[in-house]
């Protein structure tokens, strides 16, 4: 019997040298130490033995499977630590290769230009306050002092949903809906930046969809004098401070007087250049003394209070501030553009 369990023993070592692979390991397990291996086999024939041979057979039998084991043992940790390297070579990441890059967004040159003038205003105690693009009539046209018939109307025809309710054309109608939301109270002092729609061919100065910013203060004792004022530290924040401002008389129906406000020139200083037109002065924005008219509609009384209220556009300022010639590169959306601004 110690022969056999010597044999034994031997055999199973040399088929054990012999492996290749986990599959085969387990098949030999299974063979040599299994329930219906030969040492299994072996044990159960101890019963025949003597009293004296069987403990000493008992002991090389559990000699034999012990060792047996080892070289199992020994053999599965090779392959698990082979199979770990085999892993970690098949998911070496190298670090050194370039990434992929990630782009990275920036405000559009518009906004830029927007937020700037919020900020100005913000710093003179106005809100900002935003209104509907899809507007009615009434807002639009009535409440400004401009009613159905009249001639004003067809500077700025619109797109129509109904014929009550358009695109609006500017951001005025922001003034009947804040007086008639603030229900006769003051002060009213806000500006409303928005898109604008109107009917148009579009070229290099002119877009179907731009942008305005209006402005409106109202409270008691409210003079020509405030709106100058107010403007002129405006352009002197966004322009730089030796900058001077001329109020020339123009016309809005919502307004009395009106006018067209001019700065001096940025870029020459008011001697004259290219971009003022060699006239020293540039053309930036309309403004004007609140018609009583249109006081009185959105439950203001003009005798107790008078306001002031104001119109830009800007792309317009955009284009002078940046020197962009094409009003159409704002909406093109073309990268080789707006990268150009990314950095401001
Ligand atoms: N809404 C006018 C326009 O679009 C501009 C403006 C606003 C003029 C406020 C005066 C006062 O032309």
């Amino acid at each position: 019997m110690r022969e056999r369990l010597e044999s034994l023993k031997q055999e199973a070592l040399r088929e054990l040298a012999g492996v290749s692979s986990q599959q085969e390991l387990s098949e030999l397990r299974i063979k040599y130490l299994g329930k219906k291996g030969p040492l299994t086999e072996i044990l159960r024939g101890m019963g025949a033995l003597s009293a004296e041979e069987r403990p000493v057979i008992g002991q090389v039998a559990n000699d034999v499977r012990a060792a047996i084991e080892a070289v199992i043992e020994e053999k599965q940790a090779a392959f698990t630590k082979a199979e770990t390297e085999q892993r970690l070579q098949a998911e070496t990441i190298d670090v050194t290769l370039p990434g992929r890059p990630l782009p990275v967004g920036a405000v559009h040159p518009l906004n830029k230009v927007i937020q700037e003038i919020e900020d100005v205003f913000i710093g003179m105690g106005f809100t900002v306050e935003e209104g509907p693009e899809v507007e009615t009539d009434y807002y639009n046209f009535e409440a400004l002092n401009l009613p159905k018939d009249h001639p004003a109307r067809d500077m700025q025809d619109s797109f129509y949903i109904t014929d009550e309710i358009l695109m609006r054309t500017q951001t005025s109608p922001m003034q009947p809906r804040m007086m008639e939301r603030l229900k006769g109270a003051v002060p009213v002092k806000f500006i409303s930046p928005g898109k604008v729609y109107r009917r148009d061919d579009d070229d290099a100065t002119h877009s179907h969809q731009f942008t305005q910013i209006e402005g409106l203060v109202i409270d008691k004792g409210i003079r020509m004098s405030d709106l100058k004022g107010t403007l002129l530290q405006f352009v002197r924040e966004l322009f730089g401070q030796r900058t001077q401002i001329r109020l020339r008389p123009s016309f809005f129906p919502f307004t009395e007087p009106s006018v067209e406000v001019d700065v001096s020139c940025f870029m020459c200083g008011g001697s004259g250049c290219r971009l003022c037109k060699h006239t020293g002065w540039i053309e930036i924005l309309g403004a004007g003394m609140v018609h009583p008219r249109v006081l009185e509609m959105s439950g203001y009384d003009p005798v107790q209070v008078s306001g002031f209220a104001f119109g830009m556009g800007p792309e317009r300022i955009a284009m002078l501030k940046y020197g962009i010639d094409d009003i159409r590169n704002f909406y093109n959306n073309d990268l080789r553009f707006l990268r150009q601004f990314a950095h401001l």
